[in-house]
């Protein structure tokens, strides 16, 4: 027998258009939009209606960067595939691509074996991977078509954390061409580790320890020279590029020259770089050490930069990289050396209302957030139309969102394993009211509905940007 629930009375906005139009759902897919009031939805019989009245009717959000359990610097993020993913859909988000990595000597398949481990049967919300390769081999290059060919098609390689994850540049070009004849999409976390570390040795020298100079060592022209490096690596092997967290401008820069001669470079940003700066990880007392993560917060006259971005489209993707280490217990592992602190921030509840309040301040349209949070992410990495927008056919992933609720971000009350917010205090407008997966919802009227074990692996397809 099959369900059907209508969702009456919203302003549906997808990255195309805005309409007032009541939802179908049958089945966990939508199976039709009709005018409020039209004798078409009129006629709609349903077994649950959602009353979405003076609300926005929005896709489900797609954080394609999130690290669930991730080892990192002798620990692991704190939140779990069933925490964080109960927590993205809190937040409005429902579908995370976290990435699977590869050991040094280890395959991609065993990789991609943990993290199904890791996440099958845990999530509140759909889930796909991307594959972090860590060890470029005839062998790994090999395995890269049938990852592909098995939904996972998309590779992040590091020119940073030397002997852990760096890939050297003739590595980066051979799986770039790989990429380029199977149809994958290569991502880069663009950096230039080895001279951040003869920095990194400058600076304990001189005792310089804390937080802050993180920032300062991982410099913006490194993230620069690195950006450039790999967007002619790709140039070379004839791959289209995808540049994960970019923050500094001079990397954008590098972004804007290569797209303006037309290559198929991409690039995201994420809320921590739109949102904090430097000041914050200059806070006292090794508070700054809750923004550490890589690339680094920058001064805040980079923001204009990301911003620009994603309204000329230069930028595509804005995604959280969250990888929540808590305060007390695992950030202190850096204490006194700021080396030791383990890179990476939470944010996957934060990301949806965030871009929300960048609508309110004018930093962009509705449309635009609906593109850089759900269309764009579905698109990049083969998830569109089955995620990212609301058409028939697409899957009932839906967020009935009060534009008009204040909240006040805090550790307090968001759901995210981790001690503290990023962005404690801040108040915003906007707020997620009822979230649903495959047309069932997971959170309901604020409260929480869903169960770890519905999300579904959703096996991708090739990014529609690239080809
Ligand atoms: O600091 C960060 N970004 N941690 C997560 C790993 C990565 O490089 O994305
Ligand atoms: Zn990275
Ligand atoms: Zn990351």
């Amino acid at each position: 027998m099959s369900t059907r629930t209508l969702v009456r009375g919203g302003l549906v906005i997808t990255a195309a258009e805005e309409t007032h139009a009541d939802v179908l759902i049958e089945d966990g897919r939508i199976a039709a939009l009709a005018a409020h009031g039209s004798a078409a939805a009129d006629a709609w019989t349903a077994d649950s209606t959602i009353d979405a009245t003076g609300k926005y009717v929005i896709p489900g959000g797609v954080d394609a960067h999130t690290h669930m359990e991730m080892p990192f610097g002798g620990t692991f993020a704190s939140d779990t595939f069933e925490t964080g993913t109960r927590a993205a859909a809190w937040g409005g988000t429902t579908t995370i691509i976290d990435f699977a990595i590869q050991s040094k000597g280890g395959s991609l398949g065993e990789g991609l074996d943990t993290w199904h481990a890791k996440a099958d049967g845990k999530c509140a919300i759909d889930y796909a991977f991307h594959m972090i390769m860590s060890d470029v081999n005839e062998s790994s290059l090999k395995e890269m078509d049938r990852l592909v060919s098995g939904g996972v098609s998309s590779f992040k390689l590091f020119t940073a954390y030397p002997g852990v994850f760096l890939s050297d540049d003739g590595q980066i070009l051979r799986a770039m061409q790989r990429a380029g004849s199977n149809g994958g999409l290569i991502m880069t976390h663009a950096e230039n580790g080895l001279a951040i570390d003869v920095l990194v040795e400058q600076a304990l020298a001189r005792g310089e320890r804390d937080p802050r100079y993180h920032g300062e060592v991982r410099h913006a022209l490194l993230e620069a020279e690195a950006t450039h490096r790999v967007i002619k690596l790709s140039q070379v092997a004839g791959a289209p590029l995808y540049v994960v967290h970019v923050s500094a401008q001079q990397a954008v820069a590098e972004l804007v020259r290569a797209r303006d001669e037309g290559l198929p470079v991409y690039g995201e940003t994420c809320p921590q770089y739109l949102f904090l700066s430097t000041d914050n990880l200059a806070e006292p007392d090794f508070e700054g050490a809750k923004y550490v993560c890589s690339t680094p917060l920058r001064p805040a006259e980079h923001q204009a930069a990301l911003w620009r971005g994603l309204r000329s489209n230069d930028l595509q993707v804005v995604s959280t990289d969250h990888c929540p280490f808590c305060f007390k217990g695992q950030k202190d592992l850096g204490k006194g050396d700021f080396s030791k602190i383990p890179n990476g921030m939470p944010g996957v509840e934060n990301r949806m209302d965030l871009l929300h309040q960048a609508v309110v301040d004018g930093h962009i349209s509705r449309r635009r957030w609906i593109e850089i949070a759900c269309a764009a992410p579905a698109r990049m990495f083969g998830l569109y139309p089955q995620k990212g927008t609301i058409t028939p056919g697409a899957d009932a992933d839906i967020v009935v969102y009060d534009p008009a609720a204040e909240q006040v971000m805090s550790a307090a009350t968001h759901h995210m394993n981790v001690d503290y917010s990023a962005y404690e205090g801040k108040r915003v407008t906007g707020r997620v009211e009822t979230v649903l997966s495959r047309g069932v919802p997971v959170i309901d009227s604020r409260e929480y509905t869903g169960h770890a074990g519905h999300g579904a692996f959703v096996p991708r397809g090739l990014g529609e940007y690239a080809h």
